[in-house]
């Protein structure tokens, strides 16, 4: 934590899209008069059939509903597309960087990304799909994964994107989960001058899930790769004769848009539904604002298109906005660590927005891969996925933006749909590690753990009390489960399971996850998962994942493993939990640390006391807490003593 303030500059000030009175004055409005505010900000889609109604929300579970312009119109890809031809038909909208610079980079006009998609709306068509079918898209960072959710939205098919670093066995459930029945690849992606198998990951994972009856593969690499005779087709051939306009479906606002599975604490990924209206107002709005968008910037999300952020914030926001985007296949350290910042003086760009653990590996190998370039062009930096550390936060702040350019460090969840607090560039003064200040329409409050509303500058669980725009709807297949998980921990409220601080200037600090859920380089996983995959072993009895810090990643999962009896937990078996975990679910999931422990520390009903396993990863083992409710003390002092040194 750290008391610095960096008050808005006179230039911010004298130019910002919204200043620090604007900001106040539509916030009051955004709370006192719902309606009215987002009438006006929905004026900002173009609607097919104009809605009459705006908000009709409740999180109590008697009338429990969340529908927002709901008897509006629309069609999601046109505006992305479609509006913007007259007027920018020849702006870039995609500047794609290949992974390795010496490969020839790629220009998508606004026209140019129109017709792909509508050719490519036509083949998804032409294969069977209509509106309403699932279509799984598993593809690397390239414009036609842009493509590809475009056109899925174009004829109201409901896509669900699978981050191209997931296993084929976490691929397969996601299909069998949506019940999709038609999967888009690639033969291969490249991340950092390795290549993914894309297309043997699904063809893995169809051997376990064989009702998939299409895959439209695009060729990439040119890697040769088997295909299945009658339900595999290249993409070119898939588009070839298409037409390049296809009439866009007309979609009711609560009409469903994608589909994004993500973790949560029980073991089973669950798949968050969003629908089309609320979220295309809510993720054009909160582009615009929190980025100062103005016609004419270049601006470049480094997320990829696979998990949320680039979804809202590659896609839909800045398409909707008519933005020329910079879409990045690779990593930010290769050919070396200076490539972000050849990326941001080759294309101009004026917005970067990048996550922390992205930041603090660039930071760490030192400032001179920053000298060759100059950044000038920055104008915005954004943050996302974790909180940032007040080092990393000052780094990004000085060197990368030369202390010219504000931080939005934009705290948001897979289940928002878009930005929730952050602070605006040049209405308000910044706080480094602090997400600051609710958006538009966002209503917080802390809680303590008996659900007691807390007042003033407190720490508890931070809770939201009134929908917004862009909230997810569902949980894809499982209604039940979507009031549970969110809106029965405290009533009438939605639970975000973060914690979070609000200081004496009403600034809000994240101070991370409290439930089972871990944060590894921005990407959620749930120790649940994890368990389960390691206890799939023969030899294992029984596991327990927390989180441990780490200072690349921001966090790090760390598996307690019990072995069966007679069985000795070594270095053999540790290659193997770690490839087994990998399997299940992906490299992204790989463990930090495998602890081979006699017995976990249970209480008498036997339940694990994950307080004091999350003590010992940290290696924080001075203030353990009380013990005195453990069956078996002694495992503590076991478990410290057998703690690996890392
Ligand atoms: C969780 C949501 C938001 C899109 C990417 C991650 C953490 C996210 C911040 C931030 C502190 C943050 C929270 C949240 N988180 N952004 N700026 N400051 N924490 O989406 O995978 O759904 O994860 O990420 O813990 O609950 P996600």
């Amino acid at each position: 934590m750290t008391n610095k303030v960096y008050p808005v500059s006179d230039k911010w000030a004298e130019n910002a899209l919204l200043d620090a009175g604007t900001y106040e004055e539509k916030y009051r409005r955004s709370i006192d008069d719902p309606d009215a505010f987002w009438r006006e900000e929905a004026q900002r889609i173009d609607w097919i059939k104009p809605f009459t109604e705006v908000k009709d929300t409740s999180f109590d579970q008697a009338d429990f509903r969340i529908n927002w312009f709901s008897d509006g119109t629309l069609n999601l890809s046109a505006n992305c597309l479609d509006r913007h031809l007259a007027a920018r038909g020849d702006q870039p909208a995609i500047y794609w960087e290949p992974d390795n610079p010496a490969d020839e980079a790629r220009t998508l006009t606004y026209r140019d990304l129109y017709e792909e998609t509508c050719r490519f709306a036509n083949a998804l068509k032409a294969n069977g799909v209509k509106k309403g079918d699932r279509v799984t898209i598993y593809l690397p960072m390239v414009p036609e994964a842009a493509v590809a959710m475009l056109a899925c939205a174009r004829i109201g098919a409901v896509h669900s994107v699978i981050f191209a670093g997931f296993s084929p066995e976490a691929l397969g459930n996601r299909i069998e989960d949506c019940d999709s029945d038609i999967v888009i690849t690639a033969d291969e992606g490249k991340r950092g001058g390795k290549t993914i198998p894309l297309k043997a990951n699904v063809d893995e994972a169809l051997d376990h899930h064989a009702h998939v009856s299409r895959v439209i593969m695009l060729r990439h690499t040119g890697a040769d790769v088997p295909m299945k005779q009658g339900r595999d087709i290249d993409w070119a051939e898939a588009v070839n004769n298409q037409p390049a306009e296809c009439e866009p479906e007309e979609m009711n606002a609560e009409d469903p848009l994608f589909i994004l599975y993500t973790s949560g604490s029980t073991g089973k990924p669950k798949g968050v539904l969003h629908t089309t209206g609320g979220y295309a107002v809510w993720t054009s709005m909160t582009h615009q604002y929190s980025f100062d968008y103005r016609a004419g910037d270049v601006y470049w999300c480094a997320a990829d298109i696979g998990w949320i952020t680039g979804h809202s914030y590659i896609v839909y926001g800045p398409f909707a906005n008519g933005a020329t985007n910079v879409m990045f296949e690779g990593v930010p350290n290769y050919p070396d660590f200076s490539r972000f910042w050849q990326i941001v003086d080759k294309y101009k760009v004026s917005t970067l927005y990048t996550a922390p653990t992205a930041l603090r590996a660039l930071m760490r190998e030192g400032d001179q891969w920053l000298e060759s370039t100059s950044r000038a062009s920055l104008r915005v930096l954004g943050s996302v996925g974790e909180p940032i550390n007040p080092e990393a936060w000052e780094w990004y702040y000085h060197k990368v933006g030369n202390g010219q350019c504000p931080i939005a460090d934009t705290w948001w969840q897979t289940e928002t749909g878009g930005h929730m607090i952050t602070p605006l560039p040049g209405a308000h003064a910044l706080k480094p590690g602090s997400a600051s200040k609710p958006m538009f329409g966002v209503k917080l409050q802390i809680r303590d753990a008996e659900g007691t509303v807390l007042e003033g500058a407190c720490e508890g669980g931070l809770v939201i009390t009134d929908s917004w725009p862009g909230q997810m709807r569902g949980i894809y297949g499982d209604a039940d489960r979507f009031f549970d998980t969110y809106f029965s921990a405290f009533k009438g409220t939605y639970f975000t399971s973060d914690g979070c601080r609000r200081d004496e200037d009403g600034y809000y600090w994240i101070t991370g996850r409290m439930d089972d859920v871990i944060n590894v380089s921005g990407h959620r996983m749930g120790t649940a998962e994890v368990e389960s995959a390691l206890v799939l072993h023969e030899h294992v009895s029984e596991a327990a994942v927390v989180a441990m810090p780490h200072e690349v990643k921001g966090q790090g999962i760390y598996c307690y493993v019990t072995t069966i009896a007679g069985v000795e937990g070594d270095d053999t078996l540790r290659k193997e939990l770690i490839k087994l975990v990998r399997h299940e679910i992906g490299p992204i999931a790989s463990p930090e640390v495998i602890q081979f422990a006699p017995a976990l520390p249970k209480t008498r009903s036997g339940k694990i006391m994950r307080r004091i396993l999350r003590k010992i990863a940290e290696n924080d083992t001075s203030s353990l807490g009380d013990t005195s409710t453990l069956a078996d003390p002694e495992v503590v002092d076991q478990l410290i003593a057998g703690r690996p040194d890392v």
